[in-house]
């Protein structure tokens, strides 16, 4: 069996996150998303969510490309989650190409090319627009 991972946030899940996930799927037969938690994102990624991650977690959950999720609580665990959950191949957007060419020691690392004109930020920013409220 073939198992694949990717990281993120997954705030307000959209179809750019969708288009991700089911290509991360077909890399492998087995997909685990290790979720930002709340702590982590706020301390680390600088990101307040407007789901929480038990909210996030439900959703994605119910997607049939997932299989587990998981939480990420640092940036440095990646490299114990490929021992530990038997990772063959390490999947990200391609707004972070480059970044983790480190872990080719340890496992494949594919960045696939984001989903063009959408994003949390981007969503988050047009609503804030209409309602005149600013969401972070
Ligand atoms: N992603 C993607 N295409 C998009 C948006 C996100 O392929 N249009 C991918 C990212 O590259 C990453 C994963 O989805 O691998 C999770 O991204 P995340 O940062 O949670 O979503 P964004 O929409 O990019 O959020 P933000 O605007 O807060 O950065």
């Amino acid at each position: 069996m073939k198992r694949v991972v990717t990281y993120g946030t997954f705030d307000l899940l959209h179809y750019g996150h969708i288009n991700l996930l089911q290509r991360a799927k077909q890399l492998g037969d087995y997909l685990i998303v290790c979720l930002s938690t709340d702590k982590f994102n706020k301390e680390e990624k600088n990101k307040n969510t407007y789901f929480s991650y038990d909210e996030r977690k439900r959703l994605l959950e119910a997607i049939r490309y997932v299989d587990l999720v998981v939480p990420e609580e640092s940036w440095e665990q990646k490299e114990t989650d490929i021992d530990l959950y038997h990772i063959d191949v390490f999947v990200i957007g391609d707004d972070w190409e480059g970044k983790f060419d480190f872990l080719k020691d340890k496992c494949q690392v594919v960045y696939l090319p984001r989903t063009e004109e959408i994003s949390t930020s981007r969503i988050k920013n047009d609503l804030s627009l209409k309602s005149g409220v600013i969401l972070q």
